[in-house]
């Protein structure tokens, strides 16, 4: 395919990931991917290892595992590639035919990963899905069933001014007006959580800068909208955070 009719495929496509398909291509996804994979600290050389990602939509992660050596990778998603979500598979079936890659994929949800369906691999990478789980803790649960040695967990933080384990429910579109968000659990409970599933060594690799956070809360206070609008004490203690965990 030429670069103008790419262009045009790429188009007709809503896209989640900022991928660069070559050509000059550059799918115009929402999310600045490049930047958020280094903050994963994800290994730059990932030869001989099995890799799962849970959640791909688009697949930037997963392509990435392949570019890395990876000897295989699973790419899972069901919310987006099943049309509940607000995205669809087609960036993700494009982006693999274009890259020409052996990435394979599986129309799966988390709740129903197990070894019997999927196998296990060396590893996991859970990235911005945790706070769209109802059940957060029994979908780590399967996670942790699946992952042979390493997880990386990517995640929405919140209460971290309380030490103690504990989690903030959003009902209804509470956390940024998207009703698939239901919780926030503090880093503390994302660490108790991750050892409670059967990981024993879990670290924190990167979180957001706290002018970054101020920012972002004096942001939210003052041009949401009034309904959306939540406590700037509240705003200015989330975080995304990236975890290590090993089995
Ligand atoms: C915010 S996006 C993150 C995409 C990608 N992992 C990243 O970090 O850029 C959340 C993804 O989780 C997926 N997802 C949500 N609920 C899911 C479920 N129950 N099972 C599988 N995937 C789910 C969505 O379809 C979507 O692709």
């Amino acid at each position: 395919m030429d670069a103008c009719d790419l262009k045009k495929e790429v188009a007709k496509i809503k896209w989640w990931h900022t991928i660069d398909l070559g050509n000059g291509v550059i799918t115009p996804g929402v999310d600045n991917s490049p930047k958020k994979l280094k903050t994963l600290m994800m290994p730059e050389n990932l030869e001989d290892m099995t890799i799962l990602d849970i959640g791909a939509w688009d697949g930037f992660f997963s392509f990435e595992a392949e570019r890395r050596g990876a000897k295989r990778v699973l790419a899972t998603d069901w919310f987006c590639w099943g049309g509940d979500g607000c995205g669809t598979k087609a960036g993700f079936d494009l982006a693999q035919k274009i890259l020409n890659s052996k990435v394979e994929c599986k129309e799966i949800d988390v709740l129903e990963i197990s070894p019997q369906k999927i196998g296990t691999f060396d590893l996991v990478l859970f990235l911005g899905v945790l706070y769209h789980m109802r059940h957060p803790l029994l979908a780590l649960e399967k996670v942790s069933s699946v992952t042979a040695n390493q997880l990386i967990l990517e995640t929405h933080v919140s209460m971290n001014f309380i030490k103690q384990p504990v989690m903030r429910f959003y009902p209804g579109s509470e956390n940024n007006n998207d009703p698939s968000n239901w919780w926030g659990p503090n880093v503390a409970a994302v660490q108790a959580m991750l050892r409670d599933v059967g990981f024993k060594r879990v670290e924190i690799v990167s979180r957001w800068r706290f002018i970054y956070r101020l920012g972002r809360a004096v942001y939210c206070k003052t041009y949401r909208r009034k309904s959306e609008r939540r406590p700037f004490s509240e705003i200015i203690h989330e975080d995304r955070v990236v975890f290590h965990a090993f089995k």
